[in-house]
């Protein structure tokens, strides 16, 4: 089971809520936009204000060393749940939020990374935790995609100096999926702020000083004023507990994927706590939407989710803005390498059988950057091997000299 939003639960892409924010010139706006410097003394090598949001059912190691390689400055994993962890990822496929592989590091170019685990039980989060920082300590030169069978590091023995593999641990209070409700994780914990401060508490004492703690959560768990009341006491707790930021998403819990978010939200919360570190998450679609988010709400980073899903060169569309240029669509070459890396990278992570299954999802987004999309898309939905893959990009991703210069 995953995170996965069906047409009953989701919308299509829409402007979040932000009365006045039809003014903003993104492109102004990102020429004088700087990380605040909090941000990478937390975690070093976040070096720009957006970056990959938790996913589940794309955000494997794959898809975040390609959004890494278009400027991403920091990746989420997908929400794993604390259970999978503690039974070594296996007899859990039902409740399993993501596989465990999709959850270990893609190596020295997946960094820096946060290890996303959401749960129950205050004590299972917390050995949940420790196994995700033993799981995800490497010593910077051995690991790497395709690489499963490394040895896991006792957390009391690692050495000072020793690279985690995971920058933050993430907790998810937001997942509004309804199983996951019934078992008192995700975002069912909007309910009941101490239950989930008791969690957050728990995950913090548990962990070295050097591992940072970080949460995601909604807006609330539905529109009601003690919605409200309990999203600020779980939100000030967690803070005080020394969680280093908050991933706010402008939904409710109730609302799913459907209707926009509510920027008028975040920039209600950046106003009433304007010393927090906040990040920002809903109806991020383009780039120039990472910008007016940015200056509508005042939030600290943005969390680009849906709308990377094929579209990993939004974030070197940021940066290009940031640096003054004017962003550019990738040519047929740049989508064709940048294909058939991720293919093959899906197939390390996940062997071919299952990257066959995942990449048509990725192909079907892919194809929209594509001149003929509609008949691209089609030829995706079919693919489930490498060959097919590849057969694909040759037929379409390839100008018609390099065809016949193949051919020959
Ligand atoms: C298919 C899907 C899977 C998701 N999985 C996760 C997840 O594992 N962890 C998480 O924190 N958020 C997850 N989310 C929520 C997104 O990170 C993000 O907060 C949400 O999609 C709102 O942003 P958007 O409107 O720009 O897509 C998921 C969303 C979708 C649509």
């Amino acid at each position: 089971m995953s995170c996965e939003t069906t047409s009953k639960n989701a919308t299509p892409p829409q402007r979040g809520i932000a009365p006045g924010s039809e003014s903003i010139d993104a492109h102004e706006v990102a020429l004088r936009t700087t990380i605040d410097p909090r941000i990478p003394a937390v975690v070093p090598g976040f070096d720009a204000p957006f970056f990959q949001a938790g996913l589940a059912g794309y955000s494997d190691a794959a898809m975040r060393i390609i959004a890494r390689r278009q400027g991403c400055p920091y990746c989420v994993t997908e929400a794993l749940l604390d259970r999978t962890l503690l039974a070594g990822g296996r007899g859990f496929a039902k409740a399993d939020l993501g596989d465990l592989e999709d959850n270990i590091p893609g190596g020295i170019e997946d960094q820096p990374l946060a290890g996303q685990i959401m749960g129950s039980d205050p004590d299972e989060m917390s050995r949940a935790a420790v196994r995700m920082i033993e799981q995800g300590s490497w010593s910077g030169r051995t690991r790497g995609v395709g690489h499963k069978d490394t040895q896991p590091l006792r957390v009391e023995e690692a050495p000072p100096d020793e690279r985690l593999a995971f920058a933050t641990i993430d907790i998810n209070l937001a997942c509004p999926v309804k199983k996951i409700k019934a078992k008192a994780r995700g975002g069912h914990w909007l309910r009941d702020p101490e239950g989930a401060l008791e969690i957050l508490s728990a995950v913090r004492e548990a962990l070295p000083s050097g591992v940072a703690t970080t949460l995601k959560i909604r807006r609330g768990s539905d529109d009601s004023e003690e919605a409200e009341r309990n999203f600020m006491r779980l939100f000030d707790g967690a803070y005080e507990l020394g969680y280093a930021w908050a991933t706010v998403h402008g939904r409710t819990v109730e609302q799913k994927y459907v209707g926009p978010s509510r920027w008028t939200f975040l920039r209600d919360l950046v106003r009433r706590r304007p010393d927090r570190i906040i990040f920002g998450s809903g109806d991020i679609w383009e780039v120039e939407d990472i910008f007016r988010m940015i200056e509508y709400t005042g939030v600290h980073a943005v969390s680009v989710a849906r709308g990377c899903i094929g579209d990993p060169w939004i974030f070197r569309r940021a940066r290009q803005m940031m640096a003054g240029e004017t962003p550019t669509w990738p040519t047929l070459d740049e989508q064709r390498e940048v294909l058939l890396n991720h293919f093959h990278l899906s197939a390390a992570v996940n062997g071919e059988v299952k990257a066959g299954k995942l990449m048509r999802k990725f192909g079907i987004r892919f194809a929209r950057h594509h001149p003929e999309s509609e008949t691209v898309r089609r030829r995706f939905i079919h693919v489930s091997s490498t060959a097919e893959w590849e057969a694909v990009l040759d037929e379409h991703y390839t100008k018609p000299s390099e065809a016949g210069a193949a051919a020959c």
